[in-house]
């Protein structure tokens, strides 16, 4: 069955606030028990809710609805709320039909990245799931995330071929170090791989959420944005809670690694949505000025941090902080404090 309502944008995710994995990080030694168990009934209520509220890329987007038409030119395409291109004084100083077009590129590269990674995380999931025995609780969820995955990539995909425009998407060496390097971690250090997971997730997640309570979005827009945001709730709140009780398991070499690698990988994929894509200055016609200028705005540096603030908590709440890994995260420029 497919519901066609999104869920309400909330602040709050409703499993991880509510249900007993809360705090599970900070269990006492000894209860990796009651950790497996609290895991395994998360696990079955993400899968009943995602059978309860799903969505279809075609079935639950009007694409065709006159309502939905992209015009390059309408004021509705708007840059996010804080997104550093709209610091500059040169896109203050464009026309509105400019500002638009620019501000439609903006979202069209956001999302063929965005579908980009979720590639990448399909195919992690998978190779989790390959490995499975009979009877594990998380193959279902694991096959729901990938399923709904795959329809994410389809309505982002679909909107970036009806704006038409030449986006790009992330940057050739991301996408080969993606593979060679994230993917045999899914089944080597998947405690990492599911960081990796947030370090993607998380940071989207936020800006869509601060996009929808600005309202005045596009429709089209809109739609897409308040699917995601309800079925991301899952993964995310699938990814919290699978490392909340998996760290606690690792020795220590491997929970050293795991904060000395996340505050860079945060550092990197945070970028990748909040800055604007080089890309644009010979496919958008924003002046490669204007793009190193974006990125040297307090707006950019303060836009890093909100990004990846739910990730550096729960950082906090796994013990992954020690002195160095503090330093780290400011260095990369995801905490709060100079950036080096
Ligand atoms: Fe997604
Ligand atoms: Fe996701």
């Amino acid at each position: 069955m497919t519901v066609t309502e999104p869920t309400p944008i909330t602040t709050a995710d409703p499993i991880t606030a509510t249900g007993p994995a809360s705090g599970a990080a900070s269990a006492a030694p000894g209860g990796g028990e009651d950790r497996d168990a609290t895991f395994a009934s998360i696990v079955r209520r993400l899968s009943k809710q995602s059978v309860e509220k799903h969505f279809d890329a075609y079935a639950d987007i009007d694409w065709d609805d006159p309502l939905m038409a992209i015009d390059p030119a309408d004021p509705r395409f708007l840059l996010w709320t804080g997104d550093p291109l709209g610091a500059t004084e040169w896109y203050r100083s464009q026309p509105a039909d400019v500002q638009s077009r620019v501000a439609l590129y903006r979202v069209a590269s956001a999302m063929r990245t965005g579908w980009e990674f979720e590639n990448v995380l399909q195919r992690g999931l998978l190779n989790i799931a390959f490995w499975m025995p009979n009877g594990a609780e998380q193959f279902r969820y694991l096959h729901h995330e990938t399923i709904e995955e795959s329809q994410h990539s389809l309505m982002f995909q679909e909107f970036v071929n009806r704006t038409g425009m030449p986006v790009h998407g992330m940057p050739t060496v991301i996408k080969k170090a993606a593979e060679r390097a994230v993917l045999p971690l899914s089944r080597r250090f998947p405690e990492l791989f599911f960081l990796f997971v947030l370090g993607g997730e998380d940071p989207v997640d936020h800006l869509q959420r601060q996009q929808l309570r600005r309202g005045g979005v596009h429709p089209l827009v809109e739609r897409i944005m308040r699917i995601h945001v309800t079925e991301e709730a899952r993964h995310v709140s699938y990814a919290r809670n699978y490392l909340k009780a998996e760290v606690p398991k690792l020795g220590r070499v491997r929970r050293g690694a795991l904060s000395l690698i996340t505050p860079p990988m945060f550092g990197v994929m945070t970028r990748l949505m909040v800055d604007v894509p080089p890309s644009m200055s010979f496919r958008a016609g924003v002046p490669k000025s204007v793009i190193s200028e974006a990125r040297k705005t307090p707006k950019r540096a303060k836009l890093l941090v909100e990004a990846s603030a739910k990730p550096r908590k729960l950082c906090e709440e796994l013990g992954l902080m020690n002195p160095v890994s503090r330093r780290l995260w400011k260095l990369f420029g995801v905490a709060g404090g100079p950036e080096t």
